[in-house]
Formats: C-alpha cells, sequence, structure tokens
C-alpha cells in the first residue's frame, strides 16, 4: 500500500493509520487517492469485518486538508478537490462494514469531516475538533456543512464553524459529536473492544442497520453538492489568498471582504 498510509489486517480488523506525522496527517491528494484505494480494498476483502481509521503519531488524528497543496488553487480545482474528498468520504460512510474513528489528536476541518464520516468516534483525551476553514476564507468542503449539523445540531454547528472555535475530546462528547473519550494508551483498545462486539452480531443486519440510518439523511446529497460549489466559489476571492498566504506566513489574516 501506498506511504502516505499504513494498512494492516489483524483478526479480521483493518487499521488505517494516515502517516504524515510531519504535517500533522494533512490530508493532500495523495492521501485521499490511498484512502479510496484502501476503502476499495474493505469493500472486496472478505476478511475484513470491520476498519479502524486513525492518525499517526500522538498528536494529530488529521490537522485538515493540505494548505499548502491548495493555496493557489481556483475553483474548477477546488471543485474537483472537494468532490474528490466527498467521494472518498461517501464511500466510509455508506461501508455495509462498521468504521471507527480512533481520533488520537487534532481532528480540524477535514480531520473533524474524516471523524464524522465513520460510523462512531471515540477520542483520546488530548483530542481537539474544530472546523476552522473560514480562517482562511473558505469553508468545509469535505461534507462538514452537512454532517456536524448532524451531530450537535445547527445552532451549535454554525457557531464552531462561524467562530472556529476548537473543543475539547470531553465537550465533544457532552455535545454527541464522539461516543467515548479514553486515555490514549486505551484508544485502540477500546475500538477494538468495540468492533469485536458488534462481530458477534449479524453482519447482514450490521449493514442493513447503517443502510437505514444513512437512509435518514439522503436529501442531504442536494446540499452535498451545494458547499461543493460553494467551496470552489471561495478559491476565486481574495480573501482565500490571503487566509492560505496568511497561514504558510505563520500570521494573522487581514480579510477585507473581497
Ligand atoms: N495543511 C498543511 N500543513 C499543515 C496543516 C494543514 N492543514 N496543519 C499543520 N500543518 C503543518 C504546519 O504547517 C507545520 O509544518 P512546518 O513544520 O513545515 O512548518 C507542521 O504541520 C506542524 O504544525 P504546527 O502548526 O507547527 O503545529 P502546532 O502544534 O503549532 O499547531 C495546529 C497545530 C493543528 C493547531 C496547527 O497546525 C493548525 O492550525 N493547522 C491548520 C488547521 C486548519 O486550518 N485546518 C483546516 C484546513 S482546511
Amino acid at each position: 500500500m501506498a506511504s502516505t498510509i499504513l494498512t494492516r489486517l489483524e483478526n479480521n480488523i483493518f487499521t488505517i493509520t494516515i502517516n504524515r506525522p510531519d504535517k500533522m496527517n494533512a490530508l493532500n491528494g495523495e492521501v485521499i487517492a490511498d484512502l479510496q484505494n484502501a476503502m476499495q480494498e474493505v469493500y472486496s476483502n472478505d476478511e475484513i469485518k470491520g476498519v479502524i481509521l486513525t492518525g499517526s503519531g500522538v498528536k494529530a488524528f488529521v490537522a485538515g486538508a493540505d494548505i499548502a497543496e491548495f493555496a493557489n488553487y481556483k475553483s474548477a480545482q477546488g471543485k474537483l478537490m472537494a468532490s474528490n474528498g466527498h467521494a472518498v468520504f461517501n464511500r466510509i460512510e455508506n461501508c455495509g462494514k462498521p468504521v471507527i474513528a480512533a481520533v488520537n489528536g487534532f481532528a480540524l476541518g477535514g480531520g473533524c469531516e474524516l471523524a464524522m464520516s465513520c460510523h462512531i468516534r471515540i477520542a483520546s483525551e488530548n483530542a481537539k475538533f474544530g472546523q476552522p476553514e473560514v480562517n482562511l476564507g473558505i469553508i468545509p468542503g469535505y461534507g462538514g456543512t452537512q454532517r456536524l449539523i448532524q451531530y450537535i445540531g445547527k445552532g451549535k454547528a454554525l457557531e464552531l464553524m462561524m467562530t472556529t472555535d476548537m473543543i475539547s475530546a470531553n465537550e465533544a462528547l457532552t455535545m454527541g459529536l464522539v461516543n467515548h473519550v479514553v486515555s490514549q494508551e486505551n484508544l485502540m483498545a477500546k475500538c477494538h473492544e468495540i468492533l469485536n462486539k458488534i462481530f458477534t452480531k449479524g453482519p447482514g443486519a450490521i449493514s442493513k442497520v447503517i443502510e437505514c440510518v444513512n437512509a435518514h439523511f439522503e436529501p442531504q446529497h442536494g446540499a452535498f453538492q451545494t458547499e461543493i460549489n460553494s467551496f470552489a466559489d471561495c478559491m476565486n476571492t481574495t480573501d482565500f489568498k490571503e487566509g492560505t498566504t496568511a497561514f504558510v506566513e505563520k500570521r494573522k489574516a487581514n480579510f477585507t471582504g473581497k
């Protein structure tokens, strides 16, 4: 398997680790493609009964899409980028086998969105969640504008996306964004415990549960397209240029509304 992710199949559990620790496991185009291939393996390999998705190292799950990579994009590239992300996140969400996010640190932007596309989220105590895209003059583009509402409701979702406030693992637990918070040492064990419990049930029934719960949110697919278009539109603004340049230059952005 490619180098931006590590995979391991043991006792019917397929563990996918995003492996760019020096870049806080940020999602570049290569990671998205590698994740798509890994999900292909999950769908086609009968030995795989469940999946754990995590980040390499102890600091970050995923700190978002790779800002350096998309900083010079215009809307056509932005649309492709968002569409590719949506395709793989939808594949995760609609997988008939249980997928658990082991959130081992920062889950920001695309990282929070990746965790939200999984069926269950277990966070370590040091994990932090947020959707900081508007700091860059863009919006969440991997399903966040829709899935965050599903987990925490419209009011809190709007607040987090507009203020970019980061929340702790325990706040995420209280809001319903994560299922459990455990120590970092116990994170993988907790994920294994939940998967092994699910494995004792009828696999066909499990996949039907996933399908039926997802069916509740089907009307969102029009809204996903609105998100992709809006994300791409943002990339033609001066504020997007300013926001991403400020991040790269490690300074505060000065937005003008242009
Ligand atoms: N894209 C690209 N590179 C990223 C990144 C991202 N989303 N998040 C972190 N990195 C890189 C940093 O640029 C830095 O690289 P460098 O060592 O070459 O300078 C490295 O990862 C370490 O990050 P750093 O910012 O030095 O760590 P920190 O502990 O001070 O802060 C974060 C951690 C996660 C709070 C901070 O990196 C951050 O705010 N990241 C961006 C989050 C974001 O806006 N995500 C949404 C993107 S759409």
